[in-house]
């Protein structure tokens, strides 16, 4: 059976329900991972979990270290990563509590370690990447988002910020420009390592907040905070559907 990793986010640096067998403190040639991988039951099924800011949350986006993180699940046996990102909606139909399985990503980050192949120059490895997220994770996600009752985008392009600050209006009107549906700033290079080492990769999103200039009011954390324990129960129950049915 398929060996599922979730990557936890914002809101979820633990996974409730998750049965414990062993934490596994990970150093690897990149350095530590954002906290210990967890690997339990959950669902029924093994699991291996990761909180990507650390647990209790410490990381910010731009100091975690994807490479340590997505090498580690690798080498605990992932065979498959779930990762869940909390994200602002652009689109008009990404408000806040919504879900958006993207299918495109426009990476607007920089200065983050973001690939295996830096330091071996002879053999610069250029992986495919026309399509970042592996299609049949995203469609257990769909099925498993429209069997909870959830609102979902089966479509989104996610642009993905450096951080921590927030965006501009003018940034988010650019980014709507370039055809990003949602906002975050995890979710690279996060998606390309996991292509990188040949895991099948796909992202739940969950819309916490209006982008900048998308609502009348400025972006609060408490409306965010709000947002994620409003949507958290929805994305372990979505999470916990995809496990039981694979
Ligand atoms: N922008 C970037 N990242 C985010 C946002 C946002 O509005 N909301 C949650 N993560």
């Amino acid at each position: 059976m398929t060996v599922y990793a979730i990557i936890g986010g914002t809101g979820l640096t633990q996974l409730e329900g998750l049965h414990i067998q062993q934490a596994l403190p990970m150093n690897t040639p990149y350095g530590a991972t954002s906290a210990d991988i967890l690997r339990g039951e959950y669902a029924g099924r093994e699991v291996l979990f990761l909180a990507r800011h650390g647990h209790p949350h410490r990381l910010p986006p731009h100091q975690v270290n994807y490479r340590a993180n997505i090498w580690a699940l690798k080498q605990a046996g992932a065979e498959a990563i779930l990762a869940v990102n909390a994200v602002g909606g652009i689109h008009p139909a990404m408000g806040t509590g919504h879900f958006c399985v993207p299918d495109q990503v426009i990476d607007y980050t920089h200065g983050r370690e973001h690939t295996y192949f830096a330091d071996d120059l002879e053999h610069v490895t250029h992986i495919d990447f026309s399509y970042p997220y592996d299609q049949p994770l995203r469609e257990r996600l769909l099925a498993a988002l429209a069997a909870e009752g959830c609102a979902y985008s089966d479509f989104g392009v996610y642009g993905c910020t450096q951080g921590p600050r927030l965006e501009t209006v003018a940034e988010i009107v650019r980014m709507q420009r370039d055809g990003c549906d949602i906002v975050g700033m995890t979710g690279m290079p996060e998606a390309a390592l996991a292509r990188e080492l040949e895991i099948p990769y796909a992202c739940l999103a969950l819309v916490v907040n209006p982008a900048a200039g998308k609502s009348a009011a400025v972006i609060t954390m408490a409306e965010i905070e709000q947002a994620l324990l409003d949507g958290m129960g929805k994305v372990k129950a979505t999470l916990a559907r995809v496990l039981a049915a694979v």
